[in-house]
């Protein structure tokens, strides 16, 4: 290093130590302003919150101590808090019950049938278009359904069967609404086939998938079918005709 760069370097540290108590009492100065103005000074924020296990000065803390929570209890009297209670917890069982029930209502009427399709669910059928003696088919919700409109001799000889002896005892007047009209599901008990009218060996139906007969009132009389024919909802709402669903 040169004589005269040396120079310098002694000029600006002798300076330096000339400047730095200026520098020092400046710096507290700020420091004393910036903590004035701040919200988060220690010393008044410590002054705002005693604690619940001091015991004493702030310094002397014991867990054992139980805290006084006086000032946090309610100023109200004990009934009128439990009333307030009990009317909260009703109100938000009320709700949530209606909540429920709104949501369980709108559910069933989205999965309900519409009327449109209520309206295909009946059929009616006009009886005076069927002869005495003769049978007719009708498509009731993707099933046939038997019609037979029975002769008197038929009509005897349903009711005059022992049903209390057949596979599935029923008599005939349980199967019928009027004597003459006999009503049933063309589906046979066994495994579901169609089975053919006036055929069998008791004037009724024969299913010739496995051979099963049913009788002038459709009950099982032979083969492995183990329930009669079924009998669907059906109603006269008025003379000659007959609404089924
Ligand atoms: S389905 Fe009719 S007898 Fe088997």
């Amino acid at each position: 290093m040169s004589l005269p760069s040396k120079a310098t370097t002694s000029l600006l540290r002798h300076a330096g130590r000339q400047q730095l108590p200026a520098l020092r009492s400046s710096a507290a100065l700020v420091q004393k302003r910036n903590r004035a103005d701040s919200p988060f000074d220690a010393s008044t924020s410590h002054a705002e919150f005693t604690s619940p296990f001091h015991r004493g000065t702030r310094n002397e803390q014991d867990t054992t101590v139980i805290p006084n929570w006086g000032k946090y209890r309610s100023s109200s009297s004990e009934t009128g808090n439990k009333l307030f209670q009990y009317f909260m917890v009703g109100s938000f069982g009320g709700l949530t019950a209606l909540g429920a029930k709104n949501t369980v209502q709108d559910f069933l009427v989205n999965m309900s049938a519409s009327a449109d399709v209520l309206a295909q669910a009946k059929v009616e059928v006009d009886l005076s278009q069927i002869p005495e003696g003769k049978n007719v088919i009708i498509k009731w919700r993707g099933k046939p359904v038997f019609v037979r409109h029975r002769t008197a001799d038929e009509i005897k000889e349903a009711e005059d069967e022992d049903w209390k002896k057949l596979r599935d005892p029923q008599p005939d007047e349980d199967r019928v609404k009027k004597p003459e009209w006999l009503v049933m599901l063309g589906v046979c008990t066994h495994l579901g086939c169609v089975p053919i009218g006036e055929a069998g060996d008791y004037g009724g139906w024969f299913c010739p998938c496995h051979g099963s007969h049913y009788d002038i009132s459709g009950r099982v009389r032979k083969g492995p079918a183990p329930l009669n024919l079924e009998i669907p909802e059906y109603d006269f709402p008025e003379d000659g005709l007959m609404v089924i669903g």
